[in-house]
């Protein structure tokens, strides 16, 4: 049987229901985050905890930095109620602005969030971190508020349908000339030696695995720079990745079709992902 957290109470997944006017089913009204789960210890669990505290307070739905707080001890609570105490799991958690008659609106002062929360077995691809990915690009024509982490997804979904129908696992996202990020993870590109990532703005969002990559990076003495990479210039860089929860640094070695490089990983995303995995592993 899978538990999970609905609204205060550990309950079977089949016993969890929500209301059709919950805001989160008409409105996408909600914030989301999924945490990485290793040997039962959450990774990086203040830096999940703070951007989600940091995005229900951008859109002010009343779940506030002590609520989230006691988010973490949900997670543990699933995590061994589901044995998930050895190998790798994710938690997914996500906070709506409640369950009230539609109106675009707020609903009513006193209208309680809705607050949930799952866990799944994780296993890494083997093949992603050796072999590396392909990605396609795509239009990023997400709305302008990309570094809340809303349940609001249309963009990343129709990105990564779009690379799923080509047989690659992300899409990577051009504005106004620029790379931004994948669909659901930071992108990366090596160009002469420097790795060059879009700064944090209201087009990104702050990926937790982006501060490890840029961290480990810097760890290992190759500079990062955090100056937008133009679509010419992804398109002829040496090296591309990416970094996310359930992604780490992956290697991209094919974009649109053509090998990136020669190819095959590069030689500094081997090294930053050698060095990111020793913080995913060792500790964080
Ligand atoms: C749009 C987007 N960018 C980046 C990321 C990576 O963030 P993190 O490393 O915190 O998982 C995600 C994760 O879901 C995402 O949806």
């Amino acid at each position: 049987m899978t538990t999970v957290y609905l609204n205060g109470d550990f309950i079977a997944k089949e016993a969890a229901k929500l209301s059709v006017d919950d805001r989160g089913f008409v409105f996408g009204d909600g914030i989301y985050e999924v945490v990485r789960v290793i040997e039962g210890r959450i990774f990086a669990w203040h830096e999940h905890e703070a951007r989600m505290a940091r995005g229900l307070g951008a859109v002010r739905i009343p779940f506030g930095p002590s609520d989230v707080a006691g988010l973490e001890a949900v997670c543990n609570r699933l995590v061994a109620d589901n044995n998930l105490r050895s190998g790798e799991a994710t938690v997914y958690l996500q906070v709506t602005r409640g369950a009230a008659p539609r109106t675009h609106y707020f609903p009513p002062a006193g209208t309680p969030p809705t607050v949930y929360a799952a866990t799944s077995k994780f296993t890494p691809s083997a093949d992603m971190r050796e072999k590396g990915i392909k990605a396609i690009t795509f239009p990023d024509f997400r709305w302008a508020r990309c570094d809340l982490k809303t349940v609001n997804l249309m963009g990343a979904v129709l990105a990564r349908q779009a690379a799923h129908e080509y047989g690659a696992y992300e899409a990577l996202l051009i504005r106004d000339g620029m790379l931004t990020e994948g669909a659901a993870t930071n992108a990366f590109a090596v160009i002469d030696g420097v790795v060059r990532t879009y700064p944090l703005s209201n087009y990104i969002l702050p990926g937790v695995s982006r501060m490890y990559a840029v961290e480990s990076a810097r760890a290992i003495g190759v500079t990062v720079s955090e100056d937008p990479v133009t679509e010419a210039e992804m398109r002829g860089a040496a090296e591309l990745f990416i970094a996310g929860t359930t992604t780490d640094v992956a290697p991209i070695v094919s974009l649109d079709g053509t090998p990136v490089g020669d190819g095959t990983p590069g030689p500094v995303t081997r090294r930053v992902q050698k060095e990111f995995l020793k913080r995913l592993y060792g500790g964080g």
